[in-house]
């Protein structure tokens, strides 16, 4: 018997954005369970938010999926795919640019554990110009991203940089 059950859709998400929110939803109709796994240790010397932080937000944004929930990790990702026993990594692409990157990290974890999977969602193209990096950069000089990310995002980077929501 062969088949795809519990996924794991690893990343920093520092912070959650909708082009992220976007390939979670697909996940969700494809597999039987998500598994949001936030990055605590990322080589990213400076995450804005943090862990815990982070994990709030995904926590809201999970809150109303009835197959996605939130966990953390720390070390190698085929670790954690190992221990939770899920047979998928989740990656999204947004654009040609993404594929050299994500291709060279699929064929380690393959390496390192062949019994993942890793499958790529594409977002959709409405969200290929999103990037946690540039609603940052954004959000640093006040802008409005609140049609970028889901709503705990947004509130949190307001909070970050001071920003007064405008209604
Ligand atoms: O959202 P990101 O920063 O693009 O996610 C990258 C992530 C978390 C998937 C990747 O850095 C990762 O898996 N890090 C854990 C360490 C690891 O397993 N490294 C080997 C593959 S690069």
């Amino acid at each position: 018997m062969s088949g795809y059950g519990r996924a794991v859709f690893p990343g920093s998400f520092d912070p959650f954005t909708n082009g992220h929110l976007d390939v979670l939803l697909r996940a969700c109709k494809i597999f039987s369970e998500v598994r949001v796994a936030v990055l605590q240790n990322s080589r990213k010397q400076a995450n804005l938010f943090s862990i815990g932080e982070r994990m709030a937000i995904l926590r809201e944004v999970c809150a109303p999926l009835a197959n996605a929930s939130v966990d953390s990790f720390s070390g190698l990702l085929v670790d954690y795919v190992r221990e939770v026993q899920a047979n998928v990594i989740v990656r999204g692409l947004r654009a040609v640019s993404d594929y050299e990157y994500e291709l060279q990290i699929a064929h380690l974890n393959r390496q390192m554990y062949p019994e993942a999977e890793t499958i790529f969602i594409m977002a959709a193209t409405r969200w290929s110009y999103v990037s946690s990096t540039m609603v940052k950069e954004l959000g640093s000089y006040g802008a409005d991203v609140r049609k970028m990310v889901p709503a705990a995002s947004a509130r949190a980077i307001e909070a970050k940089f001071g920003i007064r929501s405008s209604p």
